[in-house]
């Protein structure tokens, strides 16, 4: 079965459906599907385990088809504080009106706090807990040449300098990265790196959990 375009927006992006699944394309190259979020939902598992405060300040950068939201809301239950940045108005109106079905089911996201906005330009005067990033494809800007600020050394010292003591970083990535870590680590993180291999799918994606 054919792919149809049910939306798309004049910068490049794409939405598509087929047989009740959704795929987010930029610049004609896939984003995100909803056909295998393993990985996204993962980025939940492991901040989970990285804090035990009762209520942590959860920051999330890149909104998509909405599973990595919804594994955190699942994950943390209402004992969490969720800001989810998405810079894109168009993925937001297409989530409220095609894709949250898909990808949260029944969880509410009424206490969400959702903000339209570049998440390499947001100052919040307050600190996370966890600060989880999944915009591009890994540490490599592909939405954006702006998102390389999040991945060079001012950028994660901005993002250190966003979190609470003892607070974590979270990346998600499509390939290992050596100089991230580097980076990382210059910019007063210690880091480690989960593999999370695909089932049935042979490839394998990493998070980059960095704590300060
Ligand atoms: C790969 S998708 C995220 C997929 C998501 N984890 C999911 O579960 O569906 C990347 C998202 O990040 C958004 N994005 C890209 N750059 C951004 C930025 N600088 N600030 C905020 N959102 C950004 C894109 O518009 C897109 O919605």
């Amino acid at each position: 079965m054919e792919w149809a375009k049910i939306a798309s927006t004049s910068d490049g992006l794409e939405l598509f459906t087929r047989d009740g699944e959704y795929l987010v394309a930029v610049d004609g190259k896939e984003l995100m599907s909803s056909y295998c979020h393993v990985s996204e939902d993962t980025l939940a598992t492991v901040s989970r385990r990285c804090t035990n405060l009762p209520r942590p300040k959860i920051l999330l950068g890149g909104l998509g088809l909405g599973f990595t939201l919804a594994a955190y809301l699942k994950e943390f239950g209402p004992d969490a504080d969720v800001t989810m940045i998405e810079k894109s108005s168009d993925i937001l109106d297409w989530y409220r009106r095609y894709t949250k079905r898909n990808s949260l089911g029944d969880l509410d996201d009424s206490k969400v706090r959702f903000i339209c906005k570049d998440i390499s330009q947001y100052n919040p005067d307050e600190r996370f807990d966890i600060i989880a990033l999944d915009v591009d494809n890994g540490p490599e800007a592909i939405c954006g040449i702006d998102n390389q600020t999040l991945y060079d050394r001012p950028g994660l010292k901005r993002i250190f300098d966003q979190l609470t003591p003892n607070g974590t970083f979270l990346l998600w990535s499509a390939f290992d990265s050596d100089s991230f870590v580097a980076d990382a680590k210059s910019s007063g993180f210690q880091v480690t790196t989960e593999k999370v291999d695909i089932p049935g799918e042979g490839w394998t994606h990493y998070i980059f959990i960095c704590t300060t």
